[in-house]
């Protein structure tokens, strides 16, 4: 793994990733509200986004008009996008001495991209560190939940109640995300003292109960 300069200045930096369906959006908030009940400055930012560049990407993206998107592309773009959001709001948080969330970071395109996709996973890292100035989280919260489960949960939103993996595109869906769920868990045995995993296969209120006991002691 290459070495990453650990969180910047001043500030806290902490990223919450896992597979689609595992919860992120609301412990992210949990967390900011915990945080904020104690005074602290929060900075709560979702990826791809979160500047005027990033929410263009990010539209480009999600854009149902370019199936003909290779992975390398998305690689780029949400690393670009990335960058952006790097000099634009997460630096700044930290020097002013803030704690940053961040919903999703470069764990994702590692993940994503890289374990589950089958792109490069050394040069991923590469264009992330340099895109980013080398800037890792101080902790990283892995929301860890099968794969079926996650996908029941995303459909459960969207009002679909089919089991997950039933006809031949629906069990290359659940393929992908069995390979990231197993890549999230892979990249945590990697770096064991940044990522913490965190079974997210409970209510959210004993989720972030999980979380919050493991930030405590980065707010000292
Ligand atoms: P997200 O907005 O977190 O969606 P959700 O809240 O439903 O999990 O992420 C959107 C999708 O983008 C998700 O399927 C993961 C994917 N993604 C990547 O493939 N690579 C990346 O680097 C990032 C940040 C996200």
């Amino acid at each position: 793994m290459i070495k990453h300069e650990q969180g910047g200045p001043a500030g806290l930096f902490l990223t919450l990733e896992g597979p689609d369906g595992a919860g992120k959006t609301t412990q992210a908030r949990l967390l900011q509200e915990r945080l904020q009940a104690l005074g602290k400055e929060v900075l709560l930012v979702r990826e791809p986004g979160g500047t005027a560049v990033g929410e263009i990407i990010r539209g480009l993206l999600l854009d149902p008009r370019y199936p003909e998107m290779t992975v390398a592309c998305e690689v780029l773009l949400y690393s670009a996008a990335r960058a952006q959001l790097v000099v634009e709001q997460i630096r700044p948080a930290l020097a002013r001495g803030a704690v940053v969330i961040s919903d999703r970071y470069w764990d994702s395109t590692l993940v994503y991209q890289g374990l589950a996709g089958r792109e490069d996973l050394a040069m991923i890292q590469s264009i992330n560190f340099w895109a980013t100035g080398g800037l890792a989280p101080h902790r990283t919260f892995l929301l860890d939940l099968e794969a079926e489960k996650g996908l029941l949960r995303v459909r459960g939103a969207k009002g679909d109640l089919r089991p997950a993996g039933g006809d031949r595109i629906e069990q290359r869906e659940l393929d992908f995300h069995r390979r990231v769920r197993r890549g999230f868990l892979e990249l945590a045995s990697w770096e064991q003292k940044r990522i913490c995993v965190i079974p997210a296969d409970k209510a959210a209120p004993l989720v972030h109960d999980c979380i919050w006991e493991k930030v405590i002691p980065l707010l000292q």
